[in-house]
């Protein structure tokens, strides 16, 4: 099994500084992230309002980090494209919201980056298992998508176990990420149920050191 993967979210670090605040996950070594994941957030697909492809372009120049895009917006179809083609490493959009999302894995595939696909608490996984075989990463939603510092959802462990299944027997081929609620309490029942990428807001950038917090993190999900 590869080592896990943990993505600190930048939506509980400080807007004011985003550049400083992802270079505190940067540092070669245990402390590094290995993606940073950005929150997009429309005020229309989520009640909440963050930042779009003109700040993730600054990012993308300011880091190495690969840049992990979270698209929580209406009309995935239109906009994921301008994230892939800026150089965004993968671009998440929700299968609620996309209208071709067949299509729009191509369309990202195309532009260079990883194609992502991101699934509510409450959608089920089922009706979207050929659609999936188009992506490369899965992203479980374990809080309603919105804010940071919400409680994990840990029924949605079983939309991660059956993603995990296909992808051990060769269905599917997936990166299986889990999003909200995800810190020190509740990384090890996630990462037995077979995710490979463990996105972190609060528990990294509310925590006193977020590079310590990440290497804590990732030795937990390896246990
Ligand atoms: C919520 C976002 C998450 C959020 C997670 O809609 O998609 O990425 O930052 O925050 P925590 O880890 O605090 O639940
Ligand atoms: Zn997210």
């Amino acid at each position: 099994v590869a080592s896990p993967l943990i993505a600190p979210s930048i939506l509980s670090a400080d807007f004011a500084k985003l550049g400083e605040e992802i270079a505190a996950v940067a540092h070669p070594g245990p402390t590094r992230a290995d993606w940073v994941h950005v929150d997009v957030m429309d005020a229309h697909f989520v009640p909440n309002l963050t930042l779009g492809l003109p700040v993730v372009q600054s990012l993308l120049k300011s880091t190495d980090v690969p840049i992990d895009c979270h698209l929580m917006i209406d009309d995935p179809d239109r906009w994921a494209i301008g994230y892939a083609e800026a150089g965004a490493y993968n671009v998440t959009v929700h299968v609620e919201a996309a209208a071709d999302p067949v299509m729009l894995a191509k369309n990202l595939r195309a532009a260079g980056a990883k194609a992502g696909l991101s699934v509510k608490p409450g959608t089920p996984l089922e009706p979207h298992l050929e659609t999936l075989k188009h992506y490369d990463t899965l992203l479980v939603m374990s809080v309603e998508p919105g804010f940071g510092g919400q409680s994990f959802i840990a029924d949605v462990l079983e939309k991660v176990r059956t993603a995990r299944r296909l992808a051990d027997t060769g269905h599917l081929k997936l990166i299986v990420e889990i999003d909200g609620g995800i810190n020190s309490d509740t990384i090890e029942q996630a990462a037995e149920a077979g995710v490979d990428c463990f996105v972190a807001g609060s528990a990294v950038y509310g925590a006193e050191d977020p590079g310590r917090a990440v290497a804590a993190l990732r030795e937990q999900a390896a246990r």
